[in-house]
């Protein structure tokens, strides 16, 4: 697409000129117009018109960026970034994933603390590779689960965290550490729930023979693998020779589907219905 240079209003706040579009710039204008969430986040700039909806996106593609990613039209970068902490016991490859997201800015949030509950986590050595603040806080020092939880939650609030995920975290949460955090803690799991809850969730459904199985990214409670689900996502097992490349592929989906819940549940208004999420709608 190309345009001739001109001079547009200010009503955005700046003047600019449009530029011969760029294949980039171009196949930008059919992400925008496609991406559901984008389109949602339009009314939000007060912008209701056609026309003023069509300025911005214009002025949006000459500056070479989507909506999305500039950070003076998209409210999500504008408001203040959620804090992060992020548990993990071992190879932390959903730690990695929502670290990243993070930084891109496609999770409005900032990681303040990983923390294991093993000696030698992997994921521990990538974080702080990274600059992260990192502690490991061995369970078998404590004599309780709560005073394990407790020193845990602790170092959290001294962080400032607001929400907490687990990623490959293989401890339950006592009631005292989900009530310390409520409605704000997630978790990623390796199968449809409510079927395959617990340990080996991939080889029960390789062993029971069904179909599809997949992730669900879930809010916490005090039960094993239960809370309200943010997300899912189906992966079927046929195409896989054996249970290690079905796990692989599972995972892979895991760590798109825990940035896109994380993503909507801190740029969207939500709230609980029983068990279910329900998201408002931007006015
Ligand atoms: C993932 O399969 C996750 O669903 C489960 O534990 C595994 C952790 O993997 N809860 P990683 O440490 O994130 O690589």
């Amino acid at each position: 697409m190309n345009r001739s240079s001109r001079t547009v209003d200010r009503r955005w706040g700046v003047s600019y000129k449009t530029r011969t579009w760029s294949a980039q710039v171009a196949q930008s204008v059919e992400q925008w117009t496609e991406n559901p969430r984008v389109r949602g986040s339009i009314p939000r700039l007060g912008t209701t018109s056609k026309t003023e909806v069509a300025h911005l996106r214009d002025l949006i593609f000459c500056m070479g960026k989507t909506v999305e990613r500039c950070p003076r039209y998209n409210p999500l970068m504008t408001k203040a970034k959620v804090k992060l902490g992020i548990l993990i016991s071992g190879r932390g490859s959903n730690m990695k994933a929502i670290v990243e997201a993070c930084e891109s800015g496609e999770v409005p949030a900032t990681v303040e603390r990983v923390i294991s509950n093993r000696q030698g986590a992997p994921g521990i050595d990538w974080a702080r590779d990274r600059g992260i603040e990192c502690r490991v806080l061995p369970h078998r020092d404590f004599e309780s689960r709560e005073a394990h939880d407790r020193a845990v939650v602790g170092d959290l609030k001294a962080a400032g965290v607001q929400w907490v995920c687990l990623a490959g975290y293989m401890r339950l949460l006592s009631p005292w550490f989900v009530e310390a955090f409520p409605q704000r803690i997630l978790n990623i799991h390796p199968s449809l729930l409510p079927a395959f809850p617990g340990l080996n969730a991939q080889t029960l459904a390789w062993d029971y023979g069904v179909g599809w199985t997949g992730c669900t990214v879930h809010l916490v409670d005090a039960e094993l693998d239960h809370g309200p689900i943010v997300g899912q996502q189906a992966v079927p097992v046929e195409p896989y020779a054996s249970v290690d490349e079905l796990q692989g592929a599972i995972l892979k989906q895991e760590h798109l589907l825990y940035v896109r819940a994380l993503r909507r549940l801190l740029s969207q208004e939500w709230r609980l219905d029983g068990r279910r999420i329900v998201y408002c709608q931007p006015s």
